[in-house]
């Protein structure tokens, strides 16, 4: 006999603070490129590229937003992080011992080199939480060396440790980077998971079916 039971799989708390961080993350990028893209000292992408996506000589638009919402992006992610820490949900985020070798063969898996996925310790499989943990400490540190180029003065100790004003600007360039190629990769992640994956993150319940044997009921 088939027993289908509803259980809950994300929170009000992460629900919440992962969609919020989506238009919050997209107006970031977006207003951090065009500050890069305003000193031509700075261009990480050539200018012609500017012209056609009307990201030039925008400099004090980009700025305006980028420090408006950098208030919101950042409280979200201490919000989902005290979540994380007094739930005790952490555990089922970070990797733990059987992760990595978890990982491993998830991606063989999804690169059709191994039949079955692995047996899940929880939650979240290995490659999931290697991806999940490294995107909210390139969130965190998008922050820290955001702040250390925005007081270079006032929080020099920061920029210094950072290697100096440079490399922290380019450092916060490459977390940003990295949470572009993240998004990219769990956008197709989410795509090939299907539906009702994806229902788990707006209404919060998975539909568990679990086959017992009717001579026990
Ligand atoms: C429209 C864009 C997005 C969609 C459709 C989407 C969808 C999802 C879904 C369906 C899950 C649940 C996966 C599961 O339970 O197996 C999830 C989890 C997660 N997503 Fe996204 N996501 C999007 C954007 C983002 C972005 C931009 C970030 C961060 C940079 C992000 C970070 C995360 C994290 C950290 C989790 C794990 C949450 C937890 O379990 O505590 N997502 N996402």
């Amino acid at each position: 006999m088939t027993q289908i039971r509803i259980r809950e799989r994300h929170s009000r708390w992460v629900r919440w603070s992962h969609w919020l961080n989506v238009p919050l993350l997209m107006i970031m990028i977006w207003s951090g490129l065009l500050v890069y893209w305003a000193n031509p000292q700075y261009i990480p992408f050539p200018q012609w590229l500017a012209k056609p996506l009307r990201m030039d000589y925008r400099l004090a638009e980009g700025m305006g937003w980028h420090f408006a919402v950098m208030w919101p992006f950042a409280l979200n992610g201490f919000i989902y992080g005290l979540y994380l820490a007094f739930s005790g949900e952490w555990k089922e985020v970070v990797p733990n011992r059987s992760s990595a070798r978890e990982a491993v063969q998830v991606v063989a898996h999804d690169l059709h080199l191994r039949r079955e996925l692995p047996a899940q310790s929880g939650k979240l499989n290995g490659a999931q939480r290697f991806a999940y943990s490294g995107a909210l400490l390139l969130g965190f540190f998008a922050v820290v060396t955001g702040v250390a180029i925005l007081k270079p003065v006032q929080g020099s100790w920061l920029t210094e440790l950072l290697g100096g004003y440079a490399w922290a600007r380019f450092e916060h360039f490459v977390c940003m980077c990295g949470l572009v190629v993240f998004t990219f990769v769990h956008l197709a992640q989410v795509a090939r998971a299907g539906w009702k994956n994806l229902r788990t993150m707006i209404a919060g319940y998975e539909v568990v079916e679990t086959e017992t044997d009717s001579r026990e009921t």
